[in-house]
């Protein structure tokens, strides 16, 4: 299985790539869904819809506090890697990613497309405001505030620049991710349960085009039927073994 993938993606025309949270539960990022994930503690209609933000922003900052604090402590894995090294050798042309923990790029993809967010990021609930944290060097300061977090252009309430529940992505990441997997002839699916709409539409439209699906994942998925190729367990050691046959493939 692994061998057939490897040669599939060296010979690929256009490879992407469609993430979730399994891709970086190997660097410490809890997933969402299934055992010890997020949502086995936190309910998403407290912490994650534009409502709850109304209702409780306190609530809703303590809990994205503490994830940037988690994701900026986390390193990116030899999954994150693997994907940054294909896209070097030019094999791998984009990354599609519902992680808002900006590991890949971390990790030095440099195509990356964000349905979800960043956590990194904030914006104003009012005026066009936008920051990113990390790049203005705010990011420590802004952790460590005890008040809800204030617009410096009109003083209004920040929120964590993230999709939440029940609110649209963002337009134009969504059509260019659109765009790219009516492209792609090969599409790796990573650590997603593909639950989640519209997301989960991209590699269907993958396939719907002719391409084809290599998923990694240890369980069953929403889009395990329409795989081609299956590869169970891990990403950070699936995608290590994979990169290794792929590094060979390319020599031949
Ligand atoms: P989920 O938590 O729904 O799914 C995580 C997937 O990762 C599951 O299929 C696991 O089997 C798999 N997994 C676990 N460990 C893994 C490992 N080491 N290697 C590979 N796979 C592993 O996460 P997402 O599919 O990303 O949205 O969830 C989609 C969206 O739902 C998220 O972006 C978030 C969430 O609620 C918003 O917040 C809008
Ligand atoms: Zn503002």
């Amino acid at each position: 299985m692994i061998e057939e993938a490897a040669k599939l993606i060296a010979h690929s025309r256009f490879l992407i790539a469609f993430t979730g949270a399994g891709i970086s539960a190997e660097s410490g990022i809890p997933t969402f869904r299934g055992h010890g994930g997020l949502w086995e503690n936190y309910r998403v209609e407290e912490v994650a819809t534009p409502e709850a933000f109304r209702r409780n922003p306190s609530l809703v900052w303590d809990f994205y506090k503490m994830r940037i604090r988690k994701m900026k402590d986390a390193k990116p894995n030899k999954a994150h890697l693997a994907l940054a090294e294909l896209e070097k050798m030019g094999i791998l042309k984009a990354v599609i990613t519902q992680n808002i923990d900006d590991l890949h790029r971390r990790a030095g993809s440099e195509n990356v497309i964000e349905l979800h967010g960043n956590i990194y990021r904030v914006k104003c609930t009012s005026c066009d405001y936008r920051e990113n944290l990390k790049e203005s060097g705010r990011l420590d300061e802004f952790l460590d505030e005890g008040e809800l977090p204030g617009c410096p252009k009109c003083g209004s309430l920040l929120r964590p620049d993230v999709v939440w529940f029940g609110e649209p992505l963002p337009e134009q990441a969504l059509d260019e991710a659109f765009n790219l997997a009516r492209r792609a002839d090969l599409c790796l699916v990573i650590g997603t349960s593909a639950q989640v709409f519209p997301a989960a539409y991209i590699p269907m439209l993958v396939k719907d085009e002719g391409g084809r699906i290599i998923e990694i994942n240890p369980d069953n998925t929403g889009i395990t039927h329409l795989a081609d190729i299956i590869l169970r367990g891990k990403a950070g050691e699936i995608m290590d073994g994979l990169l290794k046959k792929i590094r060979h493939e390319v020599r031949r």
